[in-house]
């Protein structure tokens, strides 16, 4: 049987997952428990399918995350309060059920600004007050740079931003502050936090926030990688920088796609992958994981966007931008939860 890689890196951080509560049945329920001491909602913790109407919480298949989790003694991660994808439209419809984003009127804009971050604060306090004994990391906001943004300071122009400012993500720290536990840690998550331009952005907003007073414990690296970017001087550079901020890091969501961006060309098969790109694929984790373990101390938790090569968003990627027909294969075990080279290179 495989050595679990959670007992590889104990000394220095928990391995995690992201799941589909089906996931947690058969095989793939028995890989989690093996392999992984802490796991992630791919999607039901998200907006969307936790509050899908004002009032109306639907608990029912984050539930079966977290009791799995609970009988098998793993830590939960928290995907995520608050983000601008996968969020329900009512948040930002004002009373009469017009789109708060085109109110002109400075009067009702402020009465607009004041009902969502009242909204935001309604959602965080009654999920966090639910989940707080289970819970020990929460994405707190998911993505609120955008390098591409018409603004200065890269912040994301989402309705979030476009009716209360940086406001609604000094509320959802503060409200998560305040109804967490003691030990709870609470994180900016991001992708491409290890390019310069956003990862300044990223520093600058959080370097303001925390003068203010925003509680935030830790950045999130996302870390949807390639086998040959971001270089691992970046992703060094990157974790430091946050580091001398006096936070946490965690890589939040890692894998490691065989294509660049776009995908295109990707392999149309899981057949049809050269064993060489699953030897390159190993170098690569191989030099990753001796960074995260090298940098021990500054990270506390490194989790997968999935399992294995079975079930990956990046499929949906890969087919996208290739007619329908594409496969990729980032992690370390294949569609059949077999070993791969990755697996014995990060186990080394
Ligand atoms: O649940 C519906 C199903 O009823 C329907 O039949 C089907 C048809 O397309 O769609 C299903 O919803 C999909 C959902 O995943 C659940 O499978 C959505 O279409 C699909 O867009 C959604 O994708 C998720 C994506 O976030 C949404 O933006 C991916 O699974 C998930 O891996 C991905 O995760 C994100 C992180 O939250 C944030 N960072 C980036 C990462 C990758 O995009």
């Amino acid at each position: 049987k495989a050595a679990p890689i959670h007992e590889r890196y104990e000394e220095s951080f928990t391995i995690g997952a992201a799941v589909e509560p089906h996931q947690l049945e058969g095989t793939s329920g028995k890989m989690l428990k093996r392999h992984y001491n802490s796991i992630v909602a791919e999607n039901v913790m998200k907006p969307i399918n936790i509050q899908p109407e004002e009032g109306k919480f639907n608990f029912k298949e984050a539930d079966k995350i977290v009791n799995f989790a609970r009988k098998n003694n793993m830590d939960v991660r928290f995907h995520t309060l608050i983000w601008h994808s996968q969020v329900p439209e009512w948040f930002f419809l004002d009373k009469q059920g017009k789109e708060m984003v085109k109110e002109t009127d400075p009067k009702k804009r402020e009465q607009n600004k004041k009902l969502l971050l009242k909204r935001v604060e309604t959602h965080v306090k009654t999920i966090v007050k639910r989940y707080k004994h289970d819970v020990k990391s929460w994405d707190v906001v998911n993505e609120v740079i955008d390098d591409y943004a018409p603004n200065s300071r890269g912040l994301r122009e989402s309705a979030w931003y476009q009716i209360t400012g940086t406001d609604y993500i000094k509320v959802a720290f503060e409200t998560a502050k305040k109804f967490a536990t003691k030990d709870a840690k609470l994180y900016i998550n991001d992708y491409n936090t290890e390019v310069e331009k956003k990862r300044d952005f990223l520093y600058n907003l959080v370097k303001e926030q925390l003068k203010q007073g925003t509680p935030i414990d830790g950045v999130g690296h996302q870390a949807h990688i390639q086998l040959g970017w971001p270089t691992l001087k970046q992703m060094e550079d990157s974790f430091n920088l946050f580091t001398s901020l006096g936070l946490d890091n965690q890589v939040t969501e890692l894998d490691v796609s065989l294509y660049g961006w776009p995908p295109r060309p990707a392999y149309p098969t899981y057949a049809q992958i050269p064993y060489e790109e699953f030897k390159k694929q190993a170098a690569r984790y191989n030099d990753i994981f001796e960074l995260y373990e090298r940098l021990g101390d500054q990270i506390s938790n490194v989790t997968f966007w999935g399992i294995a090569d079975n079930h990956t968003w990046l499929d949906d990627r890969a087919r996208e931008y290739n007619n329908g027909v594409g496969k990729d294969a980032p992690f370390v075990f294949n569609p059949d939860y077999k070993l791969k080279p990755a697996y014995w290179s990060i186990m080394d």
